[in-house]
């Protein structure tokens, strides 16, 4: 089947077959002959239209004539028209960025069809669930229908598609490729698109993003700001989510009435905001987000929110006077007794002993049965057999002086960072960077699942590195120490 990437035309139009606009099986003859910018074609050359006329047909990924139509949207159609070399699709949620990525890399591959291609998710389960999935069936019944082989795709002319996750962007290095989509490109570090570069320098390869804005980093310092300032090798385009057809309308108002404004603009609007009132302004994921590595010998300090939806426990290993979050646990609509069990079995052969921290309330409260969170941890025979001790405050210090103290640990007043985060620690990262205060006010305008892995950690961390700011009396720790055999 051959594919159509339909840049003009109205489905009568297309159904008519006469006037076409294909990058990859027709070529327009009424319009100008492209120029292609970046490269020199090895071999099996192949022009790419550019279309002058902007024009709708409403027909997304449909069979005509035995063709596979795609119907790019305005801003998925000035992503595909630019002939920058680094390209950022910058848009909300929903708003057609993964659809676009292999449609862009199948205009690219037919320029360079032996080639060999890159396509690259923050995690490994982003790239398992979302961006490789998406590809394989994109390509699929198309000219470049190849096969997913374990991390790799391979074409029918004999090019690859490597695909990757940044996890560690060790595992970047090595081979020239000709081309590269970041998918969730804003989730990655600096590191990571500093290593892409390094794959792309000898073909001049090109690069396409596709994102969400997540945080003022280095997407709006080094992509951004460079287009911006009129650095011809780079382009962006941002589009809310309502941009693409089928995202629904209803559920865009509803995320509007619901989320913070600052919020809202990035992950709907695509837009990078100057995030007023973040609660933890100390956290900047280019400094605070690396490796963490979990350590045998080393005590697991574990800070606990004890909600059943979710259930959000941090894990973390103490070096002096710097924290390392290594793990998180984050389940839904489960008990105290079964996330120790979760936790058991993922660290059973640890031989450092568990400390963990939790709020005064979790010593009367409880979220399954009769008994406490911490005489259920207690009584838990796995943390018996780990080694366990439980710390909580006799009172809650007040919200904001825990909010001090991580943010103090995130960035001191000297600038240092005390405190990491390992990159896979998902649901912890969109907490510290998705937490607001109310407008003109001191209290968190937490919704859905925002705030609990932010107080888990702030367990910890006030207890360990207490900061005051509020003003009050001084309320102490209590400090439970089980050995053993209980
Ligand atoms: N131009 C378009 N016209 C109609 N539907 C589209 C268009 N582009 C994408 N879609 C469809 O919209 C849905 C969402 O697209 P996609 O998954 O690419 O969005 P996304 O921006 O990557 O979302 P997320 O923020 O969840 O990663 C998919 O079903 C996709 O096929
Ligand atoms: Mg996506």
């Amino acid at each position: 089947m051959g594919i159509c990437v339909n840049m003009t035309k109205t489905p009568e139009q297309i159904l008519g077959g006469d006037h076409l606009v294909s990058p990859i099986i027709h070529r327009n003859k009424l319009l100008p002959k492209p120029k292609i910018k970046h490269a020199t074609p090895d071999h099996n050359t192949y022009s790419i239209d550019k279309p002058t006329i902007e024009q709708d047909s409403g027909l997304w990924d449909q069979v005509i004539n035995g063709t596979r139509v795609f119907t790019p949207h305005e801003g998925q159609r000035k992503i595909i028209n630019s002939e920058a070399r680094f390209l950022a699709a910058i848009a909300g949620t929903g708003g057609g960025k993964t659809a676009l990525g292999p449609i862009w890399l199948m205009i690219e591959i037919q320029k360079y069809p032996k080639s060999d291609w890159m396509v690259l998710a923050p995690t490994f389960k982003i790239l398992e669930r979302a961006t490789v999935p998406t590809l394989i069936e994109k390509l699929a019944g198309t000219r470049f229908e190849g096969h997913y082989v374990e991390g790799r795709y391979n074409l029918p002319d004999g090019g690859k598609i490597y695909c990757l996750s940044t996890e560690r962007p060790e595992g970047i290095e090595g081979g020239q490729i000709r081309g590269a989509w970041l998918d969730e490109a804003g989730q990655m570090s600096h590191k990571a698109w500093i290593a892409v570069q390094g794959r792309l320098g000898l073909y001049q390869g090109r690069a396409l993003l596709t994102t969400t804005p997540y945080a003022v980093n280095w997407l709006k310092r080094e992509f951004m700001d460079r287009y911006k300032n009129g650095d011809e090798d780079y382009f962006c385009y941002s589009w809310s989510s309502i941009d693409n057809p089928a995202y629904s309308r209803k559920e865009y108002e509803r995320a509007r009435k619901t989320l913070p404004p600052a919020i809202f603009s990035m992950r709907y609007d695509g837009r990078f905001t100057r995030m007023e009132g973040r609660i933890f302004d100390g956290f900047d994921p280019d400094y605070n987000v690396r490796p963490c590595t979990y350590r045998q010998e080393k005590t697991i300090l574990v800070g606990c929110d004890f909600n059943v939806n979710p259930m959000a426990w941090i894990l973390c290993h103490r070096y002096v006077n710097r924290l390392e979050v290594f793990d998180e646990i984050f389940l839904r609509n489960v008990t105290t007794p079964v996330a120790l069990n979760v936790l058991y079995e993922k660290y059973k052969t640890h031989q450092g002993g568990v400390e963990f921290y939790g709020d005064a309330t979790g010593s009367a409260r409880n979220t399954s049965a009769a008994l406490s969170d911490y005489h259920l941890i207690y009584r838990h025979i796995g943390m018996q057999m780990l080694g366990r001790t439980v710390h909580f405050p006799k009172a809650n210090p007040p919200r904001i002086d825990r909010f001090a103290s991580t943010n103090g640990m995130l960035c001191s007043e000297s600038g240092d960072r005390k405190l990491h985060v390992n990159p896979h620690c998902r649901n912890l990262i969109n907490d510290l960077e998705g937490r607001f205060y109310k407008l003109g006010t001191r209290e968190p305008s937490d919704s859905e699942d925002l705030g609990h892995m932010t107080d888990s950690l702030g367990y910890i961390v006030h207890r360990i590195w207490p900061i005051r700011a509020s003003f009050g009396v001084a309320r102490h720790n209590v400090i439970k120490t089980f050995s053993g055999g209980y």
